[in-house]
């Protein structure tokens, strides 16, 4: 990682003009696209592993190489944390060890959060830490808070925390999670005090960058996903 990390580049200087649309699109139109049977696998392995822990749950969603996942699980030794990313590669960089209550697995998040929430899994703490900012304004619907899944994220409840080095995408997130739940996260400038969780936190702070956080305490909250036959 390099201390020169470039700051967002984006031809947006509001919160997106599409947002509360997209989000109510959202809350009102089933999320079609079957469940990738590889998630499937990956998913009910790790409904196992949790199952044996016996302890509430931590999701780190989108771990990256999984430091977080791992410094989470020594914070909270009598919590499982899940760290989930797509990426094999990350995933599979040598990270140190794996504490016992600690699980990585390799999973789209689309899926994986669905099938979380039909297995009624609810997160006592749930991390988005720099998700992908998508910074572009034609790629609102990649942004989390402006994707169909949106509403899973915030029906699985617990202490929602997000990070970015990009304001707009944590004022975005917030207005979005207001328009679907009608509670008022809180916004406030993110300091991690010289002991960044993840390697993005470490690198943005080391080149100087401002960092944002937004947490929100939800309840668990299955209604807020329509099911099929709603507004289709
Ligand atoms: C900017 S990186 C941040 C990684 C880590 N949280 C950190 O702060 O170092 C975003 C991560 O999200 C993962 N990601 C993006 N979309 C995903 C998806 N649909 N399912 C699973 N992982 C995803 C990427 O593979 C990447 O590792």
């Amino acid at each position: 990682m390099h201390a020169n990390s470039r700051t967002i580049v984006t031809n947006q200087t509001e919160v997106h003009q599409d947002l509360s649309r997209r989000v109510e699109r959202a809350l009102t139109h089933a999320l079609r696209k079957p469940v990738a049977e590889h998630t499937r696998e990956a998913f009910c392995a790790a409904d196992e592993w949790l199952m044996l822990q016996g302890k509430p749950l931590i999701l780190d969603a989108g771990c990256g190489v999984g430091l977080s996942t791992r410094e989470l699980a020594r914070q909270h030794p009598n919590h499982a944390v899940v760290g989930i990313d797509r990426s094999a590669d990350r995933l599979g960089r040598e990270h140190g060890v794996l504490p016992d209550n600690a699980r990585l697995v390799r999973a789209d998040l689309v899926d994986f959060w669905r099938l979380a929430l039909a297995e009624d899994w609810q997160p006592t703490h749930h991390y988005l830490l720099y998700p992908n900012p998508y910074p572009k304004a034609a790629h609102l619907k990649l942004r989390w808070h402006g994707h169909p899944v949106f509403p899973v994220i915030l029906a699985l409840g617990g202490r929602l925390e997000v990070r970015s080095n990009w304001r707009l995408y944590i004022q975005e997130f917030a207005q979005a999670t207001k328009q679907a739940t009608g509670l008022q996260p809180v916004v406030s400038e993110y300091d991690s005090m010289g002991q960044p969780l993840t390697p993005f936190e470490r690198k943005y702070q080391a080149s100087g960058q401002r960092l944002w956080q937004l947490v929100a305490e939800l309840p668990y909250c299955p209604g807020l996903v329509p099911t099929a036959g709603e507004g289709s």
